[in-house]
């Protein structure tokens, strides 16, 4: 008989390696690789004589049947979804614990069941009074919502099996699952892969939506979501900061939909709120400037979004300046600091700088590169900038600022929040429009014609 092979796996990604080591070369994580039951020991050199049964194959011109999508009736979650819930999915929903993913799918679940659609709540973490109390603040303990506690799979799925089959499942969590037929602890990689393995295979028989709910870890204790991310259709990030009361849900795998649309929620003592126009909320009052701050006109997924970024550039007697940031990349702001000292003489080397997206929102996008670089100036002479004044663009090595998709798009959410002055690239696309545009094709024209001074 084939020996048993020891196999070490990454809780945070999954990856499997034959010896232990500190690092997950995928993933970057540090001491998240641990030993893993393999299942497979001794693997058949290649398939037996034994034959198969065939596939059933279908032409592609072959008419669907295709059964429409459950909208949840939660607006945000169903945009971030790209547009509703689809029969037979199975939807991960990964996030920081205590960000508000139970919350966010008992709401749904809620608002789900007071349609008429059969759903159903189970929960490994919480017991029945502890749910139907947080239902009762979230205003729904009249929800006809199916609530039930348990970890084991076997029972969870001999449940779900029972009658007909309910249009949605949530279960909170997958790393409190436990298959009996596994011989590891909850939580740890063959575990999770194999609950969530056999939940899947439920969605696609039933047609049921099946709702995954998975911890984000940091210390490789417990399996994290990316495990999962292949095995699943659908995959959202529940994100914020747990000082501020904004939560955004990002959808980062679609098998449905486009994978950059976002919801934007608001954390309430009675629950998460919808924000439909999520620029008011991320900006703080703009009629009056101060220096070291910028409006940067963003876009996320489809939408506009108008946010506020903050700089403080002040002279460093250290050998190495400090470079803080929050809610944007540093590699990106170490960029932006380099093209302003080589191309137009800043001299920021010598400085200390701090960067802050307000109100907890992360900025992927290179178009926020000119409103960094307008910050950072109008910090650095202590010159603000022109009142009701948006920015973006992005900017290249050499200096050189580049034109970015949408602008129109941008332009518009500026005039309908009451800005009356762009700052941009040249654009010759560009359609009609109220403020007033000020184009900049280089990063020395915005030093030239706005920050004279910090030269
Ligand atoms: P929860 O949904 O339990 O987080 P997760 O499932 O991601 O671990 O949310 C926990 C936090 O949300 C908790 O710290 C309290 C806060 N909260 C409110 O502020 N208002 C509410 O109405 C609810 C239900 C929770
Ligand atoms: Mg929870």
């Amino acid at each position: 008989m084939a020996k048993a092979q020891k196999s070490f796996a990454c809780s945070a990604c999954g990856s499997v390696y034959n010896r232990w080591q500190g690092k997950c070369d995928d993933c970057g994580e540090w001491n998240t690789i641990q030993e893993h039951a393999s299942s497979v020991s001794g693997a058949p050199k290649g398939l037996s004589q034994k034959k198969g049964s065939a596939v059933n194959l279908v032409a592609l011109s072959e008419p669907l049947a295709e059964s429409p999508r459950l909208m949840s009736g939660i607006a945000e979650l169903d945009r971030a979804l790209g547009g509703g819930l689809v029969p037979g999915s199975a939807i991960l929903v990964g996030g920081d614990p205590g960000i508000g993913k139970s919350t966010l799918l008992l709401q749904a679940m809620g608002a789900l069941s007071l349609k008429g659609e059969d759903c159903i709540y189970i929960s490994g973490e919480e017991a029945t009074a502890q749910i139907q109390m947080r239902a009762k603040r979230l205003g729904l303990s009249g929800a006809p919502l199916k609530l039930g506690c348990e970890t084991s799979l076997r029972n969870i799925l001999t449940t779900l099996d029972e009658g007909a089959a309910p249009k949605a499942v949530v279960i909170d969590s997958i790393q409190t699952l436990f298959a009996d037929h596994v011989e590891s602890a909850p939580g740890t990689v063959s575990q999770v892969r194999v609950c969530a393995h056999e939940l899947i295979s439920f969605a696609k028989r039933r047609g049921t939506v099946v709702l995954i709910v998975g911890h984000v870890t940091k210390d490789g204790q417990i399996a994290g979501p990316r495990v999962l991310e292949h095995m699943v259709d659908t995959v959202l990030y529940f994100e914020g900061d747990r000082g501020h009361q904004f939560r955004i849900l990002r959808a980062v795998k679609n098998r449905f939909g486009g994978t950059d649309e976002i919801g934007v929620f608001e954390m309430t003592g009675s629950g998460l709120n919808e924000v439909s126009n999520p620029s008011e909320l991320f900006l703080a009052d703009h009629s009056v400037r101060e220096p070291g701050t910028c409006v940067f006109a963003g876009i996320e997924g489809s939408r506009p979004l108008l946010v506020e970024i903050q700089a403080l550039v002040a002279r460093s007697s250290a050998a190495n300046p400090r470079r803080a940031v929050v809610g944007w990349d540093s590699g990106r702001l170490a960029m932006v600091l380099a093209v302003l000292d080589a191309r137009a003489g800043l001299g920021l080397s010598g400085c200390d700088v701090y960067l802050n997206v307000a109100g907890g929102l992360k900025i992927s996008e290179p178009a926020a590169d000119l409103a960094v670089a307008a910050a950072l100036m109008s910090s650095l002479s202590q010159t603000a900038l022109p009142e009701e004044t948006v920015v973006f663009g992005e900017i290249s090595l050499s200096g050189d600022v580049r034109s970015v998709a949408q602008s129109d798009n941008r332009l518009k959410e500026a005039t309908k929040l009451g800005f009356s002055r762009a700052i941009m690239p040249k654009n010759k696309k560009l359609g009609k429009t109220k403020l007033s545009v000020q184009t900049v094709s280089r990063i020395n024209d915005l030093v030239a014609q706005f920050f004279p001074d910090a030269i």
